[in-house]
C-alpha cells in the first residue's frame, strides 16, 4: 500500500501534472454542462482565471528574483517576502468586494474614501497590468521557441540533403541555446515587453478612464419623415456612479451633453455600480440634462440586479426624465412622429419570468412596433438586434460592453474583451435594413480602467436615405 506521505509526495514532485489535469476536469465538465452564457465565453473566462493565477506566480518569481540580485542576506530576504506576502494580502482582501459583487459586499466597494480608491485602484492596476504583461510575455515566448524550432528544423533539412545526419536520440529535440548577444536582446525586448502593460495601466487607470469623447454617427434610414432630417440624439450609456465615477464627474459629461445641443437625448441603462444607495446622487447629476425633445432611457442589468428598477424610475420622473419600461413615446415635430420605445434587462428573473420577456417578440407587440414610422428602440443588451432587426426595427440603441474597458480594436475590429459578452461589442452595425449602435458608456464595472475603449458620448444625426 502507498503510504500517504510518499503520494503527497509524488503531488509535489508532479505538481504541474496535477494543476494541469484539474484544469482539463473542471474545463471538461464545463464543455459538458456550460452556463447560460454558452462554452465558448466559459472557456475563455476559464482562460482569463488560469492566466491570472499563472501570472502572480510569474511576477513574484521576477520580483523575488530582482530581490536577490540586490538585497545580501538570506534572512533579510525571507523577511521582505513575507512582508512583501502580507501587502499582497492585504491588497488582495481590501479589494476583494470589488471583484465580488454581490449585494453583501457594497458597502466596501462604494467606499468613497481617498485611501480606498487609491488601495482598489492600486490593487487592480496591479492585476490588469500583470495578467496582461504575463499574456505579452506568453506570446513573446511562444515566437521566440517558434523561431528557434524553425532554425532548428532548416538546419536538419541542410544535413539531411547534404547528406550527413547525424542520428538524433530517440524522442529528443534539442534547440540551440540562444547566443550571447541573442539571449542579451531577448532579455531586454522581454523587460521593454513587460514594462509596457504596467504603463499603460497606469495610462488607462489615471487618464484614459476620464477621457470622454464625443463621437459623432450618421445613421441613414430609409422612412425617415421629412420633419426629422438632421435630427439629432445624443446617447450616454453605463454612468455606473461609483467612488471611480463620482457624482461631478457625471456632471461634467452632462455639461458636455448638453454642450453638443441634440434635439433629443437618451441613457441606454446601468447608472448604478453595485450601491442602491447610489441612485438619488446618479439621478440627480443627470437631472441637469436639457433637450428640446427631451430626456429618456431605459434600465440596465445593475439597476436590475440591485433591486433598484422602481425607485429609480421614480426618481428620473421626478426630475422629468423618462424610463421606458417595455413602453413607447411619440417623438413629434411639424406634424410628422418617430416611435421611441424601451424595454428592461430580464438577466437575473426567474426562470419563468425571464423567458416571458425574454420573449422579444411578445414585449415588442406589446410596445407595438410602429409599420408605418420609423422605431427607434433603447435597449441595454446589444443582442436584442438580431430580434429587433427581423421585427423590422429601423435603429437600435445599446450599451452594456463598456467597448471591453481593454480594447485594441484600433489594430483590428473585435479585438476587445467586449467580444466575450456580445459580438456587437461598440460602434455601429448593420443587417437586414436594421441598425445598431452600441455606445462605450461613461463609467467602468471591476477594473477602474481603461484601455483603447474611452467613455463616450455619442451624437447620432439622422439623415434620410437618398
Ligand atoms: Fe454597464
Amino acid at each position: 500500500m502507498i503510504s500517504f506521505s510518499r503520494a503527497y509526495q509524488r503531488v509535489i514532485a508532479h505538481w504541474r501534472i496535477f494543476i494541469a489535469s484539474l484544469i482539463a476536469v473542471f474545463a471538461i465538465y464545463q464543455l459538458i454542462y456550460p452556463d447560460e452564457f454558452g462554452r465558448f465565453v466559459d472557456m475563455a473566462f476559464l482562460a482569463i482565471f488560469v492566466m491570472l493565477i499563472a501570472s502572480q506566480f510569474f511576477w513574484v518569481r521576477r520580483v523575488l528574483d530582482v530581490v536577490e540580485r540586490f538585497l545580501p542576506g538570506k534572512r533579510r530576504r525571507i523577511w521582505l517576502a513575507v512582508v512583501a506576502f502580507l501587502i499582497y494580502l492585504f491588497f488582495f482582501i481590501y479589494s476583494y468586494p470589488s471583484i465580488e459583487s454581490t449585494n453583501d459586499h457594497v458597502f466596501r466597494a462604494a467606499d468613497p474614501r481617498l485611501s480606498s480608491v487609491l488601495i482598489v485602484a492600486t490593487f487592480w492596476w496591479w492585476l490588469v497590468a500583470s495578467w496582461t504583461g504575463f499574456g505579452l510575455v506568453m506570446v513573446f515566448w511562444t515566437a521566440d521557441l517558434a523561431t528557434r524550432s524553425a532554425a532548428w528544423v532548416y538546419r536538419k533539412v541542410r544535413q539531411v540533403a547534404a547528406g550527413h545526419l547525424a542520428a538524433p536520440a530517440p524522442g529528443t529535440i534539442a534547440l540551440d541555446p540562444p547566443s550571447p548577444a541573442r539571449r542579451r536582446f531577448l532579455e531586454q525586448s522581454a523587460v521593454a515587453i513587460s514594462a509596457a502593460p504596467f504603463v499603460a495601466a497606469a495610462y488607462g487607470l489615471l487618464y484614459e478612464r476620464l477621457d470622454v469623447e464625443i463621437t459623432h454617427q450618421h445613421i441613414k434610414l430609409a422612412r425617415l419623415p421629412k420633419a426629422f432630417e438632421g435630427f439629432r440624439i445624443a446617447q450616454l450609456s453605463d454612468l455606473h456612479i461609483s467612488p471611480f465615477m463620482t457624482a461631478d464627474q457625471l456632471r461634467r459629461c452632462v455639461a458636455m451633453t448638453n454642450g453638443a445641443k441634440a434635439d433629443l437625448i437618451v441613457m441606454t441603462g446601468d447608472y448604478i455600480t453595485w450601491d442602491p444607495e447610489a441612485q438619488a446622487d446618479v439621478v440627480e447629476a443627470l437631472a441637469g440634462l436639457r433637450a428640446p425633445y427631451g430626456v429618456f432611457g431605459c434600465l440596465g442589468n445593475h439597476e436590475e440586479e440591485g433591486l433598484t428598477e422602481d425607485s429609480i424610475t421614480r426618481l428620473f420622473a421626478a426630475h422629468g426624465i423618462g424610463m421606458l419600461r417595455e413602453e413607447s413615446v411619440p417623438i413629434r415635430m411639424r406634424g410628422e412622429t418617430i416611435n421611441l420605445m424601451g424595454i428592461d434587462c430580464p438577466r437575473s428573473l426567474s426562470n419563468e419570468e425571464a423567458e416571458a420577456r425574454r420573449d422579444l417578440s411578445r414585449r415588442l407587440q406589446r410596445l407595438r412596433v410602429m409599420p408605418d414610422m420609423v422605431n427607434i428602440l433603447l435597449s441595454h443588451y446589444p443582442d436584442v438586434f438580431d430580434r429587433a432587426a427581423e421585427l423590422g426595427i429601423d435603429l437600435t440603441l445599446a450599451g452594456h460592453t463598456h467597448g471591453g474597458q481593454l480594447s485594441l480594436e484600433f489594430i483590428h475590429r473585435g479585438l476587445s474583451l467586449a467580444h466575450l459578452l456580445s459580438r456587437y461589442d461598440s460602434g455601429w452595425y448593420e443587417k437586414a435594413g436594421s441598425q445598431v449602435y452600441v455606445n462605450r458608456g461613461i463609467g467602468t464595472v471591476g477594473f477602474p480602467i481603461r484601455f483603447g475603449a474611452r467613455p463616450e458620448i455619442t451624437v447620432l444625426e439622422l439623415s434620410r436615405l437618398p
